[in-house]
C-alpha cells in the first residue's frame, strides 16, 4: 500500500481514538446518546481498519469516500451536540449502522447490508436533501408536484430505512417482551398470531414496499399496515398537524369544480389553537436526528 495513503488512513483512526471518545464522555449529552456516539466512532474505526488490511488494488474508492463523509458527520455532531435540535432542510445524513455489516449473518448477508445501506439508503438521503432544497430553500417554480413526489419517495426511504436498521440487532431475543408484548397480546391475542398476521401482510406487498407495525394514539391500539409504493405522497414517521380535505366530496355541492374558492374559504375556519395543541403534543416526542 502506498505510504502516504496508509498514513492518511492511520491518521483517520488516530483521530477517532481515545481523544475523541474522551471528548464525548466529557460532553453534556445524555448517557444513552454518549454511548451511541462512542459506538459510532468504534464502528467507524473498525471499518477503516478493514480497509487498511486490504491490498491497495482491492480498495473501493466509493467506500473510502463514504467513510470519510461518515467521519465528518460524527465530528460535526460532536462539535455542536448541544445546539442541534433539528436537521436543516437539505442536510439529512446517512446514519451509521449500529453494528458491523456482517453482524446479521447468516440471516442477512454482509454483501446485501453493505449495498442496502451505502448505496440505496444513501441515495434516499441525497434525494430527500435535493427535494427539500427545491421546496423550502430555492423555492423552485412548479412543477411543485415533482418535488413533492421526490420528497415523499426519498423521505419515506430515509425515514423507514432509519427505523429498519435500528429495528434489527445481532443479539435478538427472538421474541418481544415488556410493554410491547403486553400490548401485542392484548390487541392481537398472542405473539404467534401477531407474527402470522405481520408475515402475511409482508407477503401481500406487491413489488416495492414495507410491512409496518404502528401505534395509533387515536385508537390506543397497535395496527399493522403495508406501505406499498411508498412514493405516493406519504411521509411516514411524521405527525400531521394541519390537514385539508381536497377530495371533491368536500366542496362540489357548494363550489362545483372551483377547488381554489374552497381552499381560499377554508383558511377562514382553521382552528389554530387546535393546530398549536397538536404541535405542542407532537414536539414532546424526541428521537435522534438524522
Ligand atoms: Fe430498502
Amino acid at each position: 500500500m502506498d505510504k502516504e495513503y496508509q498514513n492518511y488512513l492511520e491518521s483517520l483512526i488516530e483521530w477517532g481514538g481515545e481523544k475523541v471518545k474522551n471528548k464525548i464522555q466529557e460532553s453534556s449529552l445524555p448517557e444513552e446518546e454518549k454511548q451511541h456516539a462512542i459506538q459510532q466512532v468504534v464502528i467507524w474505526q473498525n471499518n477503516i481498519y478493514e480497509i487498511l488490511k486490504q491490498e491497495e488494488s482491492d480498495i473501493d474508492i466509493d467506500r473510502l469516500e463514504d467513510l470519510r463523509l461518515a467521519g465528518e458527520n460524527i465530528f460535526q455532531e460532536m462539535r455542536q451536540p448541544q445546539t442541534k435540535d433539528s436537521v436543516p432542510y437539505g442536510k439529512h445524513q446517512l446514519p451509521a449502522l449500529p453494528y458491523q455489516y456482517n453482524a446479521l449473518e447468516p440471516y442477512i448477508s454482509e454483501q446485501i447490508m453493505r449495498l442496502h445501506h451505502t448505496k440505496h439508503h444513501q441515495s434516499y438521503v441525497n434525494g430527500l436533501n435535493k427535494a427539500e432544497k427545491a421546496l423550502y430553500i430555492d423555492k423552485k417554480d412548479p412543477p411543485i408536484k415533482h418535488w413533492l413526489r421526490e420528497q415523499a419517495f426519498h423521505g419515506s426511504g430515509h425515514y423507514l430505512h432509519t427505523i429498519f436498521w435500528f429495528n434489527m440487532t445481532p443479539n435478538s431475543k427472538k421474541q418481544p417482551s415488556g410493554e410491547i408484548l403486553q400490548q401485542i397480546n392484548k390487541d392481537f391475542g398472542s405473539w404467534n398470531s401477531f407474527k402470522k398476521l405481520f408475515t402475511d401482510i409482508a407477503k401481500s406487498v406487491e413489488g416495492n414496499g414495507w410491512a409496518v407495525l404502528v401505534w395509533s394514539p387515536r385508537s390506543g391500539k397497535l395496527a399493522i399496515q403495508s406501505y406499498e409504493k411508498h412514493q405516493f405522497f406519504q411521509l411516514p414517521d411524521t405527525i400531521p398537524l394541519l390537514v385539508l380535505d381536497v377530495w371533491e366530496h368536500a366542496y362540489y355541492l357548494q363550489h362545483q369544480t372551483d377547488k381554489v374558492a374552497y381552499i381560499n374559504n377554508w383558511w377562514n375556519v382553521v382552528n389554530w389553537d387546535n393546530v398549536n395543541d397538536r404541535f405542542e403534543e407532537a414536539k414532546k416526542l424526541k428521537w435522534t436526528l438524522f
